[in-house]
């Protein structure tokens, strides 16, 4: 029910800026056909999309009968400041066959499949102008050929944004990096200045104990004089 509940506040949307009571009438009609299970248009949970220029979206739509379709007629029209521009459009003869799509934009591609009751389409390379609304149109002659449609909303971003971000990722890391090798640097310094301590220290008490056997052998030495001074004494 959550895709009804969008697509119903997607049209509703749509039309605030133009005829509140025609809005209200087409809510009105469209709830009145859901009750009824016949067709459903979806653009999902998320009705809009924000999206870098450059980059390419998938404008996602997709339908549902409780009735089954035949010679499902479906487009996608891209709302031009109020004027609709027909960006695709196909006939799906029944449920599993795949339509044969006429595209009428350059940088459009259907990517949909009828095995998945799928409609979508993707926009390529988008541009500021591609910004706005599109449109999901879908129309089911077992249905006395009632309209249905969906709204998703296209907002193209700036790259730079994203430049910028990854600009400051960069000097964070290398900031980041230059600080984690002084601390490496630092702890290796230290790690070194205590090792050669130890072995400074243990270099004097070879010297002392050597100096040491020297004293006793020097004090051998001196003994065997004394030894040698006792019996002159
Ligand atoms: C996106 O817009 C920015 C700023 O207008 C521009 O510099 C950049 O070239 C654009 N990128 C593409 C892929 O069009
Ligand atoms: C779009 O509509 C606005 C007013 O609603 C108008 O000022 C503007 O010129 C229109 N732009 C184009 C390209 O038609
Ligand atoms: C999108 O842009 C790329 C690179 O600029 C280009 O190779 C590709 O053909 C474009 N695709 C369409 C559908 O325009
Ligand atoms: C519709 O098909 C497109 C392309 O295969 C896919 O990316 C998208 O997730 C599909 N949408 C749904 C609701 O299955
Ligand atoms: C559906 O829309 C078409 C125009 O696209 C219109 O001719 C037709 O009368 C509409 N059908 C209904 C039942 O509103």
């Amino acid at each position: 029910m959550a895709s009804v509940d969008n697509a119903g506040s997607n049209v509703s949307g749509r039309l605030r800026s133009g005829d509140l009571l025609h809005a209200g009438l087409a809510v009105a009609l469209l709830l009145g056909v859901w009750t009824v299970g016949g067709l459903e248009v979806s653009t999902g949970k998320v009705s809009s999309i924000e999206a870098m220029n450059g980059s390419t979206v998938l404008l996602p739509c997709t339908y549902s009968s409780c009735i089954g379709i035949k010679n499902l007629y479906f487009n996608w029209r891209y709302n031009d400041n109020g004027t609709l521009m027909k960006l695709c459009e196909a006939e799906i003869p029944m449920e599993g066959v795949e339509p044969r799509v006429f595209v009428f934009h350059e940088r459009v591609e259907f990517v949909g499949s009828s095995k998945s009751n799928n409609i979508s389409i993707l926009l390529w390379n988008i541009t500021f102008e591609d910004q706005g609304e599109y449109i999901c149109f879908a129309r089911n002659p077992k249905e006395k050929n009632r309209n249905h449609s969906a709204v998703f909303t296209l907002i193209v971003v700036d790259q730079m944004k994203e430049v910028d971000n990854t600009l400051t990722v960069i000097i964070v890391s290398v900031l980041g990096g230059v600080i984690g090798l002084v601390i490496i640097v630092m702890v290796i310094k230290a790690l070194v200045v205590h090792f050669l301590l130890k072995d400074d220290e243990k270099n004097k008490e070879c010297l002392v104990s050597s100096s040491g056997n020297d004293n006793t052998e020097n004090g051998l030495s001196g003994a065997k004089a004394d030894n040698k001074g006792t019996p002159k004494a």
